[in-house]
């Protein structure tokens, strides 16, 4: 038998953490949903940069943004770059950061796989598109601080 004040504060804690499972659970689900929505690929822009940032790492004649994003994306690059119609470059943040606003018309070379769009240009002129895995990681990263923290919060009033 569990003392009847000892069943009471168990009682009160046990409805003080449902009421929270009540209020986080949804908030967990918006943020998951968030996540996904804002997590798609999309066009950043035409930018220059130099030979060593943005060495082709694959060529295709079949190239379009959208692999190179979606290639990108799959091996956890925050961004893609295409080039001369054909190639295809993998960059983190910190490399996207090298590069350099460039005026759309330098990235005018027609991708190989779908001549209706742009695949950078000439030399150094690339195209690039956010793969969505940089947003996902640091949306993800700061989901898990809020739920450790919240955790740790429900363990030191235990
Ligand atoms: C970019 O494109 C322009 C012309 O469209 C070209 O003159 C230039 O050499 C290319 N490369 C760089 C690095 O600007």
């Amino acid at each position: 038998m569990v003392p009847l004040e000892k069943a009471d504060a168990q009682t009160s804690y046990d409805s003080r953490h449902h009421f929270k499972m009540a209020r986080i659970l949804p908030a967990s689900a918006v943020l998951l949903l968030l996540i996904g929505v804002t997590c798609a690929q999309s066009p950043k822009g035409c930018y220059t940069g130099d030979e060593t940032t943005v060495s082709a790492e694959a060529s295709s004649d079949d190239m379009t943004n959208e692999d190179c994003a979606a290639d990108c994306g799959a091996k956890g690059h925050a961004y893609s770059a295409t080039g001369e119609g054909q190639y295809c470059t993998c960059m983190s943040e910190a490399e996207m950061q090298t590069l350099t606003l460039a005026p759309s018309v330098k990235c005018d070379s027609p991708c190989t796989g779908d001549l209706a769009q742009k695949c950078g240009g000439v030399d150094d002129n690339v195209t690039v598109w956010s793969t969505g895995q940089g947003t996902k990681r640091s949306l993800v990263e700061k989901l898990r601080r809020f739920l450790k923290e919240w955790h740790q919060m429900e363990e030191s009033r235990r």
